[in-house]
């Protein structure tokens, strides 16, 4: 009856030693995995440094209260099951504390351990659905993904450069955004959008995306609409939000004569200027089906010259760093 208990990971924390010596026997009878703590700032510190399915505690704690205790825990593990224990008569403020602090349910302290088992059972039923959804989500979230890679795809069928393009420069900013130590967060938004961010090239027709030769006045128009073309593409899903803003700002420059929004130095998202600089950079060196690629040097040299008028300048020169500490890398991404 009892087998979906074992190896639950269970904390209690109460400063009665009887009681939690009591409950930590009955649920280690049932072959759970418990830890005791009679301090709470202990305990607190303990859930930070493993992963509990359910917390067990007393409604009076010192030296800081219950109420505290689980606001604090909250700010960092909202999946948690948290089982309040009571004494009967505490009942009323309670019921109140428990619908503002997420807490699942209440265990009146003398009732029949009996009832206990079945609210560390149900306990685990929420702690797997809430891990089902969040499965489901992140494979959703793939979904979408390959989806948006079919797109990039489409692309790569009538203009190959694209496609390789758009994965060198994902790549080269990725090492790039590791360099200037940007957060994991900041890494996974840099590479996303250096994938998709020529994504709208979709939108343009194929005879002014392929020509070789030089764009008319309106041709090239055309192409600046890409940014545009592509946020829009991606905006519909929500996966991709914190990204648009970054694709549409690919091609902006520091003194506002960039497009489509003519943004100015810092008005520029921060990692759309990041992405611009790679973008260049693969560019200039990259080999297409009508013009033989440039030397790094070289591209190092457009780089510096576009400094405060296309590109930013602590960037650009954190990036030439970045190139030289890594050239081998560099090397084998581009070639
Ligand atoms: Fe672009
Ligand atoms: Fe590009």
């Amino acid at each position: 009856m009892n087998e979906e208990l074992i190896d639950t990971k269970i904390m209690i924390i109460d400063d009665d030693v009887n009681m939690t010596d009591i409950l930590s026997n009955f649920l280690n009878n049932l072959n759970c995995d418990v830890s005791t703590f009679t301090e709470p700032i202990a305990a607190i510190k303990a859930l930070k440094q493993k992963k509990y399915d359910i917390l067990i505690l007393n409604y009076f704690l010192t030296p800081i209260n219950s109420e505290k205790v689980v606001h604090l825990i909250r700010e960092f593990d909202k999946e948690i099951y948290i089982i309040l224990m009571s004494n009967h008569k505490d009942i009323f403020p309670i019921i109140n504390i428990m619908k503002t602090l997420d807490i699942q349910a209440l265990f009146e302290k003398g009732s029949n351990f009996n009832e206990l088992i079945l609210l560390v059972q149900s306990g685990i039923k929420y702690i797997e659905q809430l891990r089902n959804i969040k499965s489901m989500k992140i494979q959703l979230e793939e979904n979408l993904l390959d989806f948006a890679k079919i797109l990039i795809n489409t692309i790569d069928a009538k203009d190959h450069y694209s496609k390789e393009h758009s994965e060198r420069v994902s790549k080269i900013s990725t090492l790039f955004g590791k360099h200037i130590n940007l957060s994991k967060e900041e890494i996974k938004d840099l590479k996303l959008a250096s994938l998709f961010h020529d994504i709208g090239k979709i939108g343009i027709p194929d005879n002014i995306l392929l020509k070789s030769s030089a764009l008319t006045k309106e041709e090239y128009a055309t192409i600046k609409l890409h940014p545009i073309i592509g946020a829009n593409i991606l905006s519909s899903s929500k996966l991709f939000k914190d990204i648009t803003p970054i694709i549409l700002a690919h091609h902006e420059r520091i003194d506002s004569t960039g497009y489509p929004n003519n943004l100015k130095g810092d008005d520029i998202p921060y990692l759309a200027k990041i992405l611009s600089i790679c973008d260049c950079f693969d560019a200039i060196v990259s080999d297409r089906p009508y013009k033989k690629g440039a030397s790094i040097e070289y591209a190092i040299e457009q780089l510096l010259l576009g400094v405060d008028k296309q590109f930013d300048k602590d960037l650009v020169n954190e990036f030439i760093k970045f190139i030289q500490q890594n050239r081998d890398e560099i090397d084998e991404i581009t070639n």
